[in-house]
């Protein structure tokens, strides 16, 4: 990972460029990074804050032979490997909230977005966006997200090199994809599993189509959420906004 890495001091959006580059025949590996995102976007059209200097903008293109009904599994690989990286040069242990929302404290830290460029069921392309709130002190952040988003600094009182974090989050992400695509998904589901706040808890999740209540039983082997409603029936959840 991170052979071909472009870094750009101001984009509109780093995913937005991978997006462009992947469409271009960019290989695996490609990287975006930016210091400061003008329209960062995150998962269900929303807007995504990137102010300049303080947190780790970026996008990956891989071009894994999966279908397209897998690749769930790559959004929950990228929250193991950041969730490592973190605890590799910090003393914190972050928890990962299906699908993508790495938390502290029950706040989130980072926000991942999973891409497709696909033709049929076949993958071309997955653009994996890192957002990943590193220096920031609480009034950096706007009076809305105060409360449910936090910050590295926030939680350690110490400055981190973002440079540091980018390479710890490479060099783990390249050897989770190595493991998967040679051994498949069920130890990386293993892993992600034991860093999960998601599993065994009351949740409510709120999808495009209504809202399930229920508990959250397991991930399937394409990483889809299994929840368990009040009258046993089990719903495979492909994408939602889940409340604890
Ligand atoms: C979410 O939690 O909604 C996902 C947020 C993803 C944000 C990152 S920042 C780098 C990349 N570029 C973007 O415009 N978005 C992603």
């Amino acid at each position: 990972m991170g052979r071909n890495i472009f870094f750009e001091e101001i984009v509109d959006s780093t995913q937005k460029i991978a997006q462009n580059l992947a469409a271009d025949g960019t290989p695996e590996g490609t990287i975006v990074v930016a210091d400061m995102q003008s329209n960062g976007r995150g998962r269900m059209s929303r807007k995504w804050y990137s102010p300049s200097g303080t947190g780790i903008w970026m996008s990956m293109v891989i071009r894994p032979n999966i279908p397209v009904i897998d690749t769930p599994q790559l959004t929950l690989l990228t929250a193991v490997a950041v969730t490592q990286a973190i605890e590799e040069i910090t003393p914190l242990h972050p928890n990962i909230k299906w699908p993508n929302d790495i938390l502290l404290n029950n706040k989130k830290i980072v926000g991942i977005l999973t891409e497709l460029q696909a033709e049929a069921d076949q993958v071309h392309a997955v653009i994996i966006g890192i957002g990943i709130n590193v220096n920031q002190r609480t009034e950096d952040f706007p009076e809305e997200l105060q409360s449910i988003a936090t910050s590295l600094h926030r939680e350690t009182g110490n400055t981190i090199e973002r440079a540091k974090l980018i390479q710890a989050i490479l060099l783990k992400f390249e050897q989770l994809y190595t493991l998967y695509i040679s051994k498949g998904f069920l130890p990386i589901k293993l892993l992600w599993e034991s860093y999960s706040i998601s599993l065994k808890n009351e949740l409510i999740a709120r999808t495009l189509t209504g809202t399930i209540q229920g508990k959250a039983i397991g991930i399937d082997d394409n990483g889809v959420l299994l929840l368990e409603d009040n009258d046993k029936k089990i719903h495979r959840i492909y994408s939602a906004d889940i409340e604890l």
